[in-house]
């Protein structure tokens, strides 16, 4: 993983916007997040969490036969982020290409690397989430500009025995509410114009409460699929590692699945919700920490705009880091602490 230096704090967000620390932490968890310098792009981001996964598998980046980016914020339509990512990475060999599945895409950037690699058509995915949402959102609006933060989180996927690994995943739409979550101009649809920039149209807009709703359903859903598709129950789960949108949605998906909060990861507190990058991100922490063995069952799931969800569900195959001691900053539900 890779987070930005720059510590925006909830208080700094209330000398811009109309808000509270006690609001945001009360409503969803989030103390502070982090932004990126106005020099570095996605790809910049993407490439140290990248680098840093490489050197986790011991491998280098000609092993690389496909690089999956998830992200809503690339640097440029064209060409993709993972092309881009690719040329400064030095993956000569690798084919690269964007998701574009909002906070779900890491979990569809999973699914993808499992098809390649069930199938033979790849060996070695490399599947990064990242995001730049300072970049995207809209300071003059409290119901989005206290919610996001940036970072990236990286992933190298390869083949395992079967029953190991990556057991399921599943992965939904909505687009008929795609509207909940929306940058509304800048596409095919409504290009670029003074008259969209004006309007403010190029920022994530979103409503709120209804996004609420259909997140706590559709994850709860998703990751029910999962482990029945692996054969699993939520009591066979170490781990849940949940997309980091909101405390609240955490805590209720948590309560539908009547999982005990120390085996749910949470860290939105200090990064706010980083998007296709969260997932990633905490998996990363988990990791370092020593929280997960091998044969540990952990389960992702997520939400995003689209409407997306989805879940996976893999049994833990690698070991312990060198130097993980088990007490790394990654912490559980209930020790986040609340107003
Ligand atoms: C956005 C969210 C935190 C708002 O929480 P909520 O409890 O639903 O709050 P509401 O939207 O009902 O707003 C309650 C009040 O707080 C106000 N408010 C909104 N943002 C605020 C902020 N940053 N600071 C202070 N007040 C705020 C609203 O204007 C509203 O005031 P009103 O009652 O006078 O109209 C919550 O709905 C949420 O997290 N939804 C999911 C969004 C999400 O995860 N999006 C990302 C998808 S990956």
């Amino acid at each position: 993983m890779y987070v930005p230096d720059k510590v925006v704090t909830n208080h700094d967000l209330a000398k811009i916007v109309d808000t509270s620390d006690e609001w945001i932490v009360e409503r969803t968890g989030i103390r502070e997040r982090r932004f990126s310098a106005p020099e570095q792009a996605s790809s910049d981001l993407a490439l140290i969490a990248a680098q840093r996964a490489l050197d986790m598998a011991g491998i280098g980046p000609e092993d690389i036969d496909q690089i999956v980016v998830a992200t809503t914020s690339p640097d440029r339509y064209l060409p993709s982020c993972a092309c881009t990512v690719q040329a400064k990475l030095g993956a000569t060999r690798a084919a690269a290409f964007d998701i574009y599945a909002a906070c779900t895409g890491f979990i569809y950037g999973l699914s993808v690397a499992r098809g390649a690699i069930g199938t033979g058509m790849a060996d070695t995915v490399l599947v990064i989430g990242v995001e730049q949402l300072s970049r995207i959102m809209d300071f003059k609006d409290r119901n989005t500009c206290v919610l996001f933060g940036d970072g990236a989180g990286a992933a190298v996927l390869r083949p395992c025995t079967p029953g190991d690994g990556i057991r399921a995943v599943s992965i939904h739409s909505d687009g008929m509410i795609g509207d909940l979550l929306e940058i509304p101009s800048g596409g095919s649809a409504r290009p670029a114009s003074h008259e969209t920039v004006d309007r403010r149209e190029h920022y994530i807009r979103m409503k709120g409460k209804e996004l609420f709703k259909v997140a706590v359903r559709g994850m709860d859903d998703s990751l029910r699929k999962a482990l029945a598709e692996a054969g699993l129950t939520p009591a066979d789960l170490e781990l849940v590692i949940p997309h980091q949108a909101n405390l609240r949605i955490i805590d209720a998906v948590r309560e539908r699945t009547g999982l005990p909060p120390e085996r749910v990861i949470v860290n939105i507190d200090r990064y706010g919700n980083t998007s296709s990058a969260s997932i990633p991100i905490t998996l990363d922490e988990v990791v370092r920490a020593g929280r997960l063995k091998p044969g540990d069952h952990v389960g992702f799931v997520a939400f995003g705009g689209g409407i997306t969800w989805g879940a996976s569900v893999a049994t833990w195959t690698l070991p312990v880091p060198a130097g993980a001691n088990g007490t790394g900053r990654a912490h559980v539900a209930a020790e986040v602490p609340r107003t």
